[in-house]
């Protein structure tokens, strides 16, 4: 999708959209279109039942600047919803046949017209991603035909804004491919190779492979990924964007490629759903892309524990016990759950190495997450109460939404284990806590830790304000914004 932004509208704009504010229609808000085509707006809104409601839509045909043209109205709602309002544009006319959309933002009551034609073209772009790659069948509506997107209104400091939100849409799209690729594409191995495009924007890349963990100790990790033909890798993307010390923050993403549970094998059905469970590494992935897109002033280190869940003749048992990279032991009671085995190490790595101050994870980690909070928010768990705050503010503000979760010594209590030092599965009832607390026993001393358990929000059943169905991109626009918000320096 080509974005562009004008300060007037093209001559031949064939496709024409307003975006419009409740209550605004029988005022300034129409008065970028002549007398005629405003008559017929208002009989269009009335016809749809049209107020300007956030994404709605009234689409009728009229003429404007001497010629028939398609039209649409488009709604912000009473929150100044821009970036909804272009996805729904996006949306509606992706396969319509048109290839050029000219939205006019000259009449809008918007304060800041630049923000609001980039919130928009944002939205839009978001809206627009597909993965067509393997429907070799498209039959010709089907077929995307929007290709570029206009927007009129604030245009020499939007270009200037777009540069740093196209960044953004860039890591959200990219981390949705790595998690729409089915597990047959997407492995470890192949997980690292789409990375490394990330170099070519100053991303420095380091990989582990099972070898060099295993000289490492990180026996909780290897033993998930034994059972695989696969071999594991540890990905790790450094971006350095400010000389000045900043503080470290480290991204950890839990990297299941596919998740068959092992030896305590899921049942088959919506088993297909486990080739995401490698959402959280996605999304760090993303992030990592966004940073280094738009430069940011931070200092941010990024790993993934990449493996492939499996269960062959040497897969790992029921009861088995590993030795952690911590030099903790682990009664491995349930395969099933394997992702906090593969995040203890990468998060033992990432202290012993790199001693950051602030470690954030990502993680499709459980069910009982979604059975606690739905689809709606993300579960955070969190060690520091500044950060928690930080993280749940930078979410609303994008729309990537957390809810902080108990913890306490009473939970931890629950996966401890009569023969190691700990099991890797507590009761039934509250096991995203038990999950939460496991992680804690690897996190050191002053080190600010929060874990997203992401379980619900990597995928989703229905179209959302700026996803289709399927891969949202959840995680990369929160993280980005809590980079920008409480990390990035001011160097100027
Ligand atoms: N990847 C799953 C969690 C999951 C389930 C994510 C559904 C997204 C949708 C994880 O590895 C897992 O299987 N967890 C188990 C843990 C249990 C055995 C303690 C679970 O949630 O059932
Ligand atoms: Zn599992
Ligand atoms: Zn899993």
């Amino acid at each position: 999708m080509r974005i562009s932004f004008a300060d007037s509208r093209p001559a031949d704009s064939h496709c024409l959209a307003i975006a419009v504010a409740p209550g605004t229609l029988t005022g300034s808000g129409l008065s970028c279109l002549p007398e005629a085509a405003q008559s017929l707006a208002r009989a269009a809104a009335k016809g749809h039942r049209f107020d300007g409601e956030a994404g709605a839509i009234a689409e009728f045909y009229g003429e404007t600047d001497a010629s028939q043209r398609r039209l649409l109205l488009v709604g912000v709602g009473n929150k100044n919803d821009y970036e909804r309002a272009g996805a729904a544009l996006a949306a509606r006319l992706l396969t319509s046949g048109e290839k050029i959309l000219v939205i006019d933002l000259t009449a809008i009551g918007a304060p800041d017209k630049a923000e609001a034609a980039v919130a928009m073209a944002f939205g839009a772009l978001l809206r627009s991603w597909r993965h067509d790659a393997y429907r070799s069948k498209l039959d010709a509506k089907q077929r995307v035909s929007l290709e570029q997107i206009i927007l009129v209104g604030g245009s020499a400091r939007a270009s200037d804004l777009w540069v740093d939100r196209e960044a953004v849409a860039e890591g959200v799209m990219f981390t949705r491919t790595l998690i729409t690729e089915p597990a047959n594409v997407l492995y470890p191995e192949s997980f690292v190779e789409r990375c490394r495009h990330l170099e070519d924007l100053g991303v420095t890349i380091d990989v582990l492979d099972g070898d060099a963990m295993a000289a490492l100790g990180m026996g909780a990790l290897l033993g998930v990924a034994q059972g695989s033909a696969r071999p594991p890798r540890l990905l790790i993307m450094r971006w350095d964007g400010t000389s000045a010390k900043g503080p470290l923050v480290a991204l950890v993403g839990k990297g299941v490629t596919f998740d068959t549970g092992g030896i305590s094998l899921k049942p088959p059905a919506g088993m297909e759903d486990m080739k995401w469970d490698m959402g959280g590494a996605g999304a760090v992935a993303g992030t990592m892309k966004a940073l280094a897109m738009r430069k940011a002033k931070a200092n941010v280190i990024g790993v993934c524990g990449l493996v492939e869940n499996m269960p062959d003749g040497n897969a790992q048992r029921p009861g088995d016990i590993v030795t952690s990279m911590s030099g903790q032991t682990i009664e491995v009671i349930n395969t099933d759950a394997e992702g906090r085995l593969v995040l203890c190490d990468a998060l033992s790595w990432v202290q012993k190495t790199h001693s950051p101050k602030t470690i954030i994870d990502l993680a499709t980690l459980t069910g009982a997450m979604i059975v606690s909070l739905g689809y709606e928010y993300g579960g955070m768990f969190a060690n520091d109460d500044e950060l928690a705050a930080q993280l749940s503010a930078a979410g609303e503000a994008v729309g990537d939404k957390l809810w902080r979760m108990p913890m306490g010594e009473a939970y931890d209590k629950l996966i401890d284990s009569p023969i190691a030092d700990m099991k890797n599965v507590g009761p039934r009832e509250g096991g995203s806590i038990s999950a939460a607390q496991f992680l804690r026993r690897f996190i050191d001393d002053g080190v600010r830790w929060a874990h997203l358990d992401i379980a619900g929000m990597v995928w989703a059943s229905k179209p959302g304000a700026t996803w289709d169905k399927g891969a949202t991109g959840y995680g990369v626009r929160l993280l980005d914004k809590f980079i920008a918000d409480n990390i990035e320096i001011d160097e100027a």
